[in-house]
């Protein structure tokens, strides 16, 4: 038999697909048992949902987005890694659209595509400028957000965070052929 003083009570109601929790304890230290929900509405929160918009993707889970904005200078949990996996999600969509519009694309042509996509500064970096990361990510107070590899590294970990998130790389790959815009399966101009 146990106290009655310490028998915790918990209704969590589960709404639609966001986080929304309701919950009620009743005990001798209910404080400490209360689930603390920020406040949806800090600006960081309000430029994800602004983002999500921009690109045509709703996460499921926000703090990939979250995260794919946070620069390594800001915290533990940063972006390094989605930007790693995002660089290549970019060059297999850009493989894949080449490909398909011409398979006797010579090899050389592929790289000097893959490679041209890939620049942090005439690409990546315009791409990420166009969506303001650098009003978005965070960065350490000394770092400055506006330098491409930063909002590039942002940029790229968006398509990492699609991926994770969707669990397909196709996805991802959709993601970046609509927000990069142009023409990636064309020829070169050179
Ligand atoms: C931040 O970087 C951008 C792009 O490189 C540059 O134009 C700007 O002057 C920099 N700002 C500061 C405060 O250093």
């Amino acid at each position: 038999m146990r106290p009655a003083g310490i028998l915790i009570v918990f209704f969590i109601v589960l709404t639609g697909n966001e986080i929304p929790i309701f919950s009620q304890a009743q005990t001798v230290n209910q404080d400490h048992l209360f689930i603390k929900v920020k406040p949806s509405s800090s600006p960081f929160s309000t430029a994800l949902e602004t983002l999500q918009t921009q690109i045509g993707y709703k996460f499921q889970n926000i703090g990939l987005l979250r995260r794919a904005m946070t620069h390594s200078s800001f915290s533990e949990e940063n972006n390094k890694a989605l930007g790693i996996f995002g660089k290549t999600l970019i060059s297999t969509s850009v493989s894949l659209q080449c490909l398909n519009k011409n398979i006797d694309m010579p090899g050389k042509d592929l790289n000097a595509r893959i490679s041209e996509i890939s620049n942090v500064e005439s690409s990546c970096a315009v791409d990420a400028m166009r969506l303001e990361l650098e009003k978005v990510v965070r960065v350490s107070p000394k770092t400055n957000s506006s330098v491409p590899t930063v909002v590039c590294g942002a940029f790229r970990a968006i398509f990492g965070a699609i991926a994770v998130d969707s669990g397909k790389s196709d996805v991802a790959g959709d993601v970046f052929v609509r927000v990069h815009g142009g023409h990636i399966g064309e020829a070169l101009a050179m």
